[in-house]
């Protein structure tokens, strides 16, 4: 007899990242992977230098720095809020740990990030996939869908608001009706990784939700508008059960000496926040239009990142689309995996960046 793992946790398929290199291409852009073109604020940065000088001691294993500045920014109690050291993604494990059991459900849209459906097979739970809707502006979470899906095994709905890979997000009159569609029992889980690109007035993040209601809770992370991916941080906002929960289940030194202070000073820079929110409402608006004259379908996106759709078959397909583009040096993320492919995602890049992927894609389509 060898080691067994629990059930469900071989039929997890690989995760596999954004590409970030092409053999035999010299010189590349990594529109692949949703990444900050702005980068981190300098402060951070030195934030970062200046802890590195106490490496030898443990880091505070509470957080406290870090969640007070969270707090300050966003109006919220730093009791409330658990911080992650390894991003967002294992705040999502650990709710899936703590609440998840054997053969209880889990509802997850069609098209939603891919550590949904991972954890909670991780947890011998079952994923429930619910279809999307297509609307004029792309495709979108099905509200209705999702609730006609709640059954008796339901635990836990996951919502990425705004959703990877389609752009697209649920307005706060959408979230509130999910929410008051279910059980008290089921905990909705709104990952709101891209929140802080999200312009439109009808949004809300899961502030107010999270502040109502002991089922809810808003995960966040430091990978994306904060240009910090390579630091792995995140926090979740959640009910004082929740967070009670979290507390005594994650490692108890859970994030850095290095990685506290950086998120502190990170989320603190309005300056540089702003900076990195004027460039994507420069350059996302700018790709859709471009792409759209090539006669590709671009849907609405308010995150940092279009997806685009390619005929089905003939000579302008993703793949085909795909292969052209890395050859010469852009490299986008085929998404193949989340039940989407004919399209790829291109992430908002530098203008050197984005003018030659639009460049490109004329090229391919006119070709
Ligand atoms: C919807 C969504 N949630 C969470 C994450 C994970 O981010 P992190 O780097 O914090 O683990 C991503 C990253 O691509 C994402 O697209």
């Amino acid at each position: 007899m060898t080691p067994t793992p629990k059930p469900g946790i071989l039929e997890v398929s690989l995760y596999v990242g954004g590409r970030a290199a092409v053999p035999g291409v010299a010189k590349v852009f990594k529109l692949s992977a949703n990444e900050s073109p702005i980068g981190p604020s300098p402060k951070a940065i030195q934030a970062l230098h200046a802890a590195a000088r106490d490496l030898e001691l443990y880091p505070d294993g509470s957080t406290r720095q870090l969640r007070e500045a969270i707090g300050e920014v966003h109006g919220l109690n730093p009791d409330r809020i658990v911080a992650g050291g390894e991003g967002s993604g294992p705040l999502l494990t650990m709710l899936a740990n703590a609440y998840l059991q054997p053969g209880d459900e889990a509802i997850i849209s069609r098209h939603a990030f891919l550590v949904y459906e991972i954890v909670t097979r991780a947890n011998s739970a079952v994923p429930v996939m619910v279809p999307e809707k297509t609307t004029n502006r792309g495709i979108k979470v099905d509200v209705d869908a999702m609730l006609a899906a709640v059954s008796a095994k339901t635990r836990m709905v996951y919502i990425a608001n705004p959703n990877n890979p389609t752009g697209s997000m649920l307005n706060r009159e959408e979230m509130a009706r999910l929410h008051a569609g279910l059980p008290q029992n089921v905990l909705l889980v709104i990952d709101a990784a891209y929140a802080e690109y999200v312009t439109a007035k009808d949004y809300e993040a899961g502030i107010e939700l999270v502040a109502r209601h002991d089922n809810v809770v808003m995960t966040r992370t430091f990978s994306k508008l904060y240009g910090l991916a390579g630091l792995r941080l995140g926090w979740v906002y959640a009910p004082p059960a929740i967070c009670d929960v979290l507390n005594r289940i994650r490692g108890p030194f859970n994030t850095s000496s290095l990685q506290q202070p950086a998120g502190a000073a990170a989320v603190r820079d309005r300056d540089h926040f702003w900076k990195a929110v004027e460039h994507n409402n420069t350059w996302l608006p700018w790709i859709t239009a471009e792409i759209r004259k090539t006669g590709l379908r671009v849907d609405d996106s308010v995150a940092n990142f279009v997806l685009i759709h390619f005929p089905a078959e003939g000579e302008k397909t993703a793949a085909k689309a795909d292969a052209f583009l890395s050859q010469n040096g852009i490299i986008l993320r085929g998404v193949a995996s989340y039940g989407l492919p004919n399209c790829l995602r291109m992430t908002v890049g530098t203008e050197e960046a984005n003018r030659l992927a639009v460049k490109l894609i004329s090229d391919f389509m006119a070709d």
